[in-house]
């Protein structure tokens, strides 16, 4: 039977933030039950598709906030995707927190609804870059809620933070990832701040209100929170993720590996028979239920596009592409097909090749958009 990845996003947040594009809206309590029908809907409307042919094993929560809605609602969810398919006993089961919406008592709830794995979005430890940024909880709150999560149980706990931010300095970054290692969270997602067009942050700095890093500093900000965090025994198994021996997130390796996966909830994204397709970011839409609205499909990848594609998402892992699973999928040897851009990549220290892995060097993570350029030709 083959493994499916099923993503659910929960389209809710107290207040924007002011540097975040992700589709979400403010939640109240009526939307939030007649979301919970349109899931429960759209896995109804997936049956035959999970029904026999897949065993999910890993279930992923992420928004927006899910964190807001009540766990009795992200069990009925989970409940109703293992009416179709079986969740493995041992699925990875995560869910995206914000500090100001973890309290013990939904901690315990959402732990029994079966999720085993948090990913709590700390952002930084600087009470004046919090501030700056729109987040709801300060430094103090935010250890707070990882304190919180651990006494109740979970042991499987990411924490996301960014750098890039105007007036984060490197100091900043190195306070922020030590104190979050001294929680003993095994896992880090560090990203560097896009500035996303319409967000605030980005109307901030149109009008010069605000200043973007310098493009220096932004890479020093990357190169000393790598290195911290190495040394702290976090290490680097993407360009943005850091963990622990055995602590990756199983969930989004399926998204580098290109796997199959299935986007529940608007605006979500699924990747199922060679096809990618997304559900509108309208909740409303959303809502109105699945013979409503449209999918966005795009067409079925071609075998070209699949295996560009793969190369991308592959490079991105510091294990790097394996030439001989690559062979197994495409059936082209990889050294023969790229044997001019690897001469090339190699002579300038973008790639390294050791037997049959072929990874981006640390030179090569930093300009990574032209590597795969590279490959596309
Ligand atoms: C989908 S968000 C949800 C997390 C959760 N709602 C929270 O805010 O704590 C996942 C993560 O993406 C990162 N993120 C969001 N917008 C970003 C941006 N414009 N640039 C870089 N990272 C961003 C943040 O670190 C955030 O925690
Ligand atoms: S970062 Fe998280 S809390 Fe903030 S707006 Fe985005 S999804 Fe909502």
């Amino acid at each position: 039977m083959k493994k499916l990845g099923i993503y659910v996003h929960v389209p809710f947040c107290r207040k924007k933030c002011s540097y975040c594009d992700f589709y979400s809206v403010r939640w109240d309590d009526e939307l939030e039950h007649k979301y919970v029908e349109s899931v429960k809907e759209e896995i109804e409307e997936y049956k035959k598709v999970l029904d026999g042919s897949y065993k999910v094993d890993t279930l992923y929560f992420g928004g927006g906030t899910p964190t807001i809605i009540k766990p009795s609602n992200i069990k009925k969810i989970a409940d109703s995707v293992e009416k179709f398919s079986k969740i493995e006993e041992d699925a990875e089961i995560s869910m995206e927190a914000n500090p100001n919406t973890l309290t013990d008592d939904n901690l315990k709830e959402y732990k029994k609804a079966g999720i085993n794995r948090l990913s709590i979005g700390i952002q930084s430890l600087n009470d004046d870059i919090l501030k700056k940024i729109g987040r709801l909880h300060n430094s103090r709150e935010a250890l707070d809620a990882i304190d919180r999560a651990i006494n109740c149980g979970f042991e499987n706990i990411n924490a996301d933070v960014m750098f890039n931010i105007p007036g984060q300095t490197v100091e900043d970054i190195e306070d922020t990832l030590k104190r979050i290692m001294d929680k003993g969270v095994k896992h880090i997602s560090f990203y560097s701040l896009k500035l996303e067009k319409g967000t605030p942050l980005y109307l901030m700095e149109q009008k010069k209100l605000i200043t973007m890093p310098e493009e220096d500093t932004e890479r020093e900000m990357y190169y000393r929170g790598r290195e911290i965090m190495e040394e702290g025994g976090l290490m680097q198994y993407e360009i943005s993720n850091f963990s622990a021996n055995g602590k990756q997130c199983l969930h989004n390796l399926k998204y580098w590996n290109q796997d199959e996966y299935l986007g529940l909830g608007p605006s979500a994204h699924s990747f199922l028979d060679r096809t990618r397709y997304s559900n509108p970011s309208d909740l409303k839409l959303y809502c109105m239920g699945t013979k409503a609205f449209e999918r966005t499909i795009q067409e079925k990848m071609d075998m070209e596009d699949l295996m560009f594609e793969y190369i991308m998402l592959m490079l991105r892992l510091t294990e790097g592409l394996d030439t001989e699973k690559f062979k197994g999928r495409y059936s082209i040897d990889f050294f023969e097909k790229y044997k001019r851009q690897l001469e090339i990549l190699t002579a300038n220290k973008l790639i390294e090749i050791s037997e049959n892995m072929v990874r981006l060097t640390h030179r090569g993570m930093d300009i990574s958009n032209y590597v795969f350029e590279e490959f596309m030709e």
